[in-house]
């Protein structure tokens, strides 16, 4: 029975949405709650011909027997939020805390409007910035004082420590990375937060002696969205030849790409308290390990990959990604 965090430890997009459904397939929590910024964070996830791209409904949705979350720290968007539940027919599992603070139109205007943020920043654009700072400033709404959002409302952090103490398993999932965090990242080219597994804990009303496992999601090649330094950062000649190209979830902008950085994961592993690593994008290492299911099937380029980053991490890495879809990942947490 365990409480488990999932975050990511480069700058966002490691691949968060399709680890946390993993788990959540294997794992049966009976709660799967989101901390983070907001619907800044777009999290993919695809289960056989459906790709499902939420900002606000956990990304655990896809398993069909938890209830799903949106944690007191978290930024709502009501209208992101209605469509949500809408396309993925979750009405009736999904619950909101009363008090997360509401994103309004007007933060979104504030939000592309503001040279600094949009351009300079290169903010996704989602009202999140200028709504934490409303929120700081202690003149935001929140969720409670909005009719729409009355079905929803809850107390997140009493439902969470309940269910633990029925010892049941929950799944509290981060959004962003370790790089953009406000407090640990690359500032100010970074999101309106910090983003590690301990703000994921405090979004959730949730105490750090509650938390069993901290999983922290690194990409084989990390990507960043938006400004700022990337050390590892690959000319895109060279990733285009890799065969490397991705684009935003939300803002659909085309994604950077670098080589894996050692010195970065070590501090992200610390900061994050990991207790397991998970690793995204095998297959970009070696395609020849695409789909694979087991350990041994991997290459040796591929494990030779895998024992450096463990190296770096310092602690076993015990979920490998070999594809996009849920059903392509090595699971080796029982081997621990
Ligand atoms: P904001 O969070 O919209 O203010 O954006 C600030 C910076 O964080 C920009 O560089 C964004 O591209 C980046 N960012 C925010 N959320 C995410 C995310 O979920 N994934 C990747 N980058 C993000
Ligand atoms: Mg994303």
């Amino acid at each position: 029975m365990t409480c488990t965090i999932i975050v990511g430890g480069f700058f966002g997009d490691e691949g968060k949405g399709k680890v946390v459904a993993h788990i959540a397939f294997q794992d049966r929590p009976t709660i799967i709650s989101r901390g983070g910024v907001g619907p800044n964070a777009g999290h993919t996830v695809i289960v056989g011909k459906k790709e499902y791209g939420v900002r606000m409904v956990p990304s655990g949705f896809v398993y069909p027997d938890a209830r799903l979350m949106i944690g007191t720290g978290v930024l709502v968007d009501p209208r992101v939020l209605a469509k949500e539940v809408e396309e993925l027919h979750v009405r009736g599992r999904v619950f909101v805390d009363k008090r997360c603070s509401i994103i309004d139109e007007e933060h979104i205007s504030r939000d592309k409007s503001s040279e600094h943020l949009a351009k300079t920043i290169g903010s996704t654009g989602s009202g999140c910035g200028p709504a934490n700072a409303d929120r700081v400033l202690r003149v935001a709404r929140q969720a409670k004082d909005l009719p729409e959002l009355s079905e929803y409302l809850i107390d997140v952090p009493m439902e969470l420590n309940s269910a633990i103490d029925r010892g049941e398993n929950i799944l509290l999932e981060g959004t962003q990375g370790f790089g953009i965090s406000l407090y640990y990242g690359t500032y100010p080219f970074v999101t309106s937060k910090d983003t590690s597994a301990s703000q994921i804990a405090a979004d959730n009303g949730v105490g750090p002696t509650r938390i069993d496992d901290v999983v922290v999601v690194f990409k084989a090649y990390p990507t960043r969205v938006g400004e700022g330094p990337f050390s590892t950062e690959m000319d895109r000649i060279v990733s285009d030849k890799m065969g490397i190209q991705e684009f935003g979830t939300v803002t659909h902008r085309q994604r950077r790409i670098g080589q894996w950085d050692g010195g970065m994961a070590r501090y992200s592993a610390m900061v994050n308290g990991c207790t397991q690593g998970a690793i995204t994008g095998i297959d970009r290492v070696d395609n020849a390990c695409f789909g694979v299911t087991e350990y041994g099937k991997l290459t040796k380029k591929a494990r030779e990959f895998l024992e450096m980053a463990e190296e770096d991490i310092g602690c076993p890495i015990t979920l490998i990604s070999t594809g996009p879809d849920v059903s392509q990942i090595i699971d080796i947490r029982d081997e621990q």
